[in-house]
């Protein structure tokens, strides 16, 4: 996979192991996103990656919600207005909804969020895949959500929000989000793979 000589020079916070490929660690979420052109195959096989995540019983408990046409500003509106800041230059919003129950039997599906996030990260990569970014958002009005797009509060739950675009130049961001831009670090391998033993660090 080949990356831009700005992203490879952007990502000095990263050590992934030399074995683990870049796709995972060269993946991160801008606020400097650019509304660019997405064809509709590219966009489509974002949602096609999701569809194949595994989940608790091939339940596949996501719905991914995208506007139609002339709805773009009524998904903006239901993003915190901090996301709202950044997200409007961005090429899609969408919401990520996890069904509650299961279709098998009608039971509480304890493991549909768990499985969103499987499928979110399926769609973030292959975006990455195709030069695009994926920025997952919490920050989102979860009850005009349920309101204004209509989604059963009884059966399903907002699990996320979420962006993509293009990368942008950071400076056209808000100076207190454009300071943040850049790949973050992550916790060392020995702190969240414990072996054996190990484990006793959970206690302390
Ligand atoms: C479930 C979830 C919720 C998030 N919510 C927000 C958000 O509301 N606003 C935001 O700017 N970033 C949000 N993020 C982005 C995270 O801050 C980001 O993924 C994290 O700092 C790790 O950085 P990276 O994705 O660049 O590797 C969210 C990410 C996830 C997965």
């Amino acid at each position: 996979m080949k990356f831009s000589a700005d992203v490879e020079a952007n990502h000095e916070n990263r050590d992934p192991l030399a074995a683990t490929d870049a796709l995972f660690s060269r993946r991160w979420s801008p606020r400097s996103l650019r509304n660019t052109e997405i064809p509709q195959e590219i966009l489509d096989s974002l949602f096609d990656a999701a569809r194949w995540a595994p989940s608790c019983h091939n339940e596949q408990p996501w719905v991914f919600l995208t506007p139609g046409d002339g709805e773009f500003d009524l998904f903006l509106s239901l993003l915190n207005e901090g996301n709202q800041s950044w997200a409007k230059n961005a090429a899609l919003i969408g919401f990520i909804c996890a069904r509650k129950h299961f279709a098998r039997n009608g039971g509480e599906n304890r493991h549909a969020l768990f499985d969103c996030g499987a499928a979110w990260m399926s769609l973030a990569l292959q975006a990455s895949l195709h030069g695009l970014y994926a920025h997952g958002m919490a920050g989102i009005k979860r009850g005009q959500v349920h309101e204004k797009l209509g989604v059963p509060e009884g059966k399903f739950e907002v699990a996320c929000g979420f962006a993509v675009g293009a990368l942008d130049q950071p400076g056209k961001l808000p100076a207190d989000l454009a300071a943040r831009e850049k790949p973050s670090p992550r916790k060392p391998l020995a702190a969240v793979h414990l072996r054996g033993n190990a484990r006793g660090a959970l206690a302390r």
